[in-house]
C-alpha cells in the first residue's frame, strides 16, 4: 500500500500537544499499573458540582431538552452569562454581544480564529497558560513575548506591555489571576493596558477562568471600565468557578460582529455546546453562589500551606500566588546537578522516582520551575509536598 504523502497538514505542526494533557495522562498511565501517584498536574478543582447543578442536569434530560440548540447557545444561557456578569462586576452586555462555547479554551480558539490574519502580533505575558502560544501560532500569528519579574510576584505592569505594541499588534492578552503564577494584575495597571490598547485600536483579551478565586484583592473585569466594549474582549469559563470542568462551558462577552464571526465558525465545526450542561449552567449563575466562596476558603488555606512547605524545601523559593489554585516554585537550585538538564526533564524524572505528577515550567514559557496544581486534597498536598522536598534534597 502507498503511504499518503504529507499526511498531516503542516498546520498542525504548529502546534504541540498540552503539556499538562501529558502530564495528566503520563500520571494516568503509571496509575493503571497500580503506582500511588501524587498528582500536582491536575488543573480542575477537586470538588464536586454543586448539587443544584446537577439536579438542573437532571432536569433537563427529564424534559427531553436534548436536542440541537442555536450553535452560539441558548437565548437564556446567554441572558444568563450577561446577568451574573452584571451582579458580579457591574457590566452591561446585551444577549447580543455573547456566545456559549465548549469551554473557555473553545472562546479563545474560536476568538484567535475570528481576529488573527497571517503577520498579526499578539502580545503575551510570560508565564502564560500554555494554550495561548498554540491557538496564536495555530491562527498563523506571531506571539510577542513579555517577561514579568519573579521577585516582584510575576505581576505585570502596563509599562512593562507598552514598548511591545507596534503597528502589527492586534491583540494583548491578560490573564488575571493567572495560570500558571496565581500573579493577579493591580487594577489601575490593568485600566491602564485597556487605555494603551484603546489608543492604539488593539483588542484586550481578558481571560477570566480563574476571576473568583482571589485571596487577597475584590474581584473586578476590565470590562466594567467605561468605554471598554469596543476593543475588551471577555474570554469566561464556569469550569473552574463551578467546579464542572467536564461540563464544557465558556462563554465570549465581545462586539456583536465578532459574535457573529465565531458563531459562523462554530456553526461548522462543533455547533452547540452540550444542551444539558447548557441547562445547568443558566443553574450555575442563577442558583446560589456560597459554593464559590466555600472552594476560595479551602484553595487560602491550602495556598498558605504550600507555599510555606516549598519555601522550607532549601534553594527552592516561590512567589505567593495571589489567586488561582496554583504554585509557581522555582527549582532551579536543582537543575543542572543529578543529569537533570531543565525543568521538562525535572519533571519525567519526578513522575518515575517519586511518583509525584508536576507541570514543568518549559509549558509556560520559563525554564527554572514547574507548576503545581493545589486544587487537591491537604493529605494529597502533605504526601506530595514531602516526596518534592525529598526529592530536591536528594538531587541537589
Ligand atoms: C487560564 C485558563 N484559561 C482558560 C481555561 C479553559 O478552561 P476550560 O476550557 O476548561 O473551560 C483554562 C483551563 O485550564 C485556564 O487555565
Amino acid at each position: 500500500m502507498q503511504a499518503v504523502a504529507n499526511a498531516i497538514a503542516e498546520r498542525i505542526s504548529s502546534i504541540s500537544v498540552s503539556s499538562t494533557m501529558k502530564v495528566a495522562a503520563d500520571a494516568e498511565r503509571l496509575r493503571s499499573e497500580g503506582i500511588d501517584v501524587v498528582d500536582f498536574g491536575a488543573g480542575e478543582p477537586d470538588f464536586p458540582t454543586p448539587d443544584n447543578i446537577k439536579q438542573a442536569a437532571v432536569r433537563a434530560l427529564e424534559q427531553n431538552f436534548t436536542k440541537y440548540t442555536p450553535a452560539g447557545g441558548t437565548a437564556e444561557l446567554k441572558k444568563a452569562v450577561c446577568e451574573r456578569h452584571a451582579l458580579d462586576f457591574g457590566t452591561d452586555y446585551k444577549p447580543a454581544e455573547c456566545l456559549i462555547t465548549v469551554g473557555g479554551k473553545h472562546v479563545i480558539f474560536n476568538l484567535m480564529q475570528a481576529l488573527i490574519n497571517p503577520g498579526d502580533e499578539v502580545v503575551i505575558p510570560v508565564p502564560y497558560w500554555v494554550t495561548y502560544k498554540d491557538v496564536v501560532n495555530y491562527a498563523g500569528g506571531t506571539c510577542v513575548f513579555v517577561e514579568t519579574d519573579e521577585a516582584k510576584g510575576f505581576t505585570l505592569t502596563a509599562a512593562m506591555i507598552e514598548p511591545y505594541l507596534t503597528a502589527r499588534t492586534k491583540l494583548v492578552i491578560i490573564n488575571s489571576p493567572s495560570n500558571p503564577s496565581g500573579a493577579v494584575m493591580d487594577r489601575a495597571e490593568f485600566e491602564q493596558v485597556f487605555r494603551l490598547c484603546a489608543e492604539r485600536g488593539i483588542y484586550l483579551m481578558t481571560d477570566e477562568c480563574y476571576c473568583k478565586f482571589l485571596y487577597d484583592s475584590e474581584p473586578f473585569s476590565i470590562a466594567s471600565t467605561p468605554g471598554a466594549k469596543d476593543t475588551v474582549l471577555v474570554a469566561g469559563s464556569l469550569s473552574k468557578t463551578y467546579a464542572m470542568t467536564g461540563w464544557r462551558i465558556g462563554f465570549g462577552l465581545v462586539p456583536p460582529a465578532i459574535v457573529t464571526a465565531m458563531n459562523k465558525l462554530q456553526s461548522h465545526s462543533t455547533s452547540n455546546p452540550c444542551s444539558i450542561s447548557q441547562k445547568a449552567a443558566v443553574e450555575a449563575l442563577r442558583g446560589p453562589q456560597e459554593s464559590v466562596g466555600i472552594m476560595l476558603a479551602e484553595y487560602h488555606k491550602r495556598r498558605d500551606f504550600v507555599v510555606q512547605r516549598l519555601r522550607a524545601i532549601p534553594g527552592v523559593k516561590c512567589a505567593e500566588p495571589r489567586g488561582a489554585f496554583y504554585a509557581y516554585p522555582n527549582v532551579g537550585v536543582v537543575i543542572g546537578k543529578s543529569g537533570i538538564q531543565n525543568s521538562l526533564q525535572l519533571c519525567e524524572r519526578l513522575l518515575a522516582e517519586s511518583h509525584l505528577a508536576v507541570v514543568p515550567g518549559e509549558a509556560f514559557g520559563t525554564e527554572q520551575h514547574v507548576r503545581i496544581s493545589y486544587a487537591t486534597s491537604m493529605k494529597e498536598l502533605e504526601r506530595g509536598l514531602d516526596r518534592l522536598h525529598q526529592f530536591i534534597v536528594r538531587n541537589s
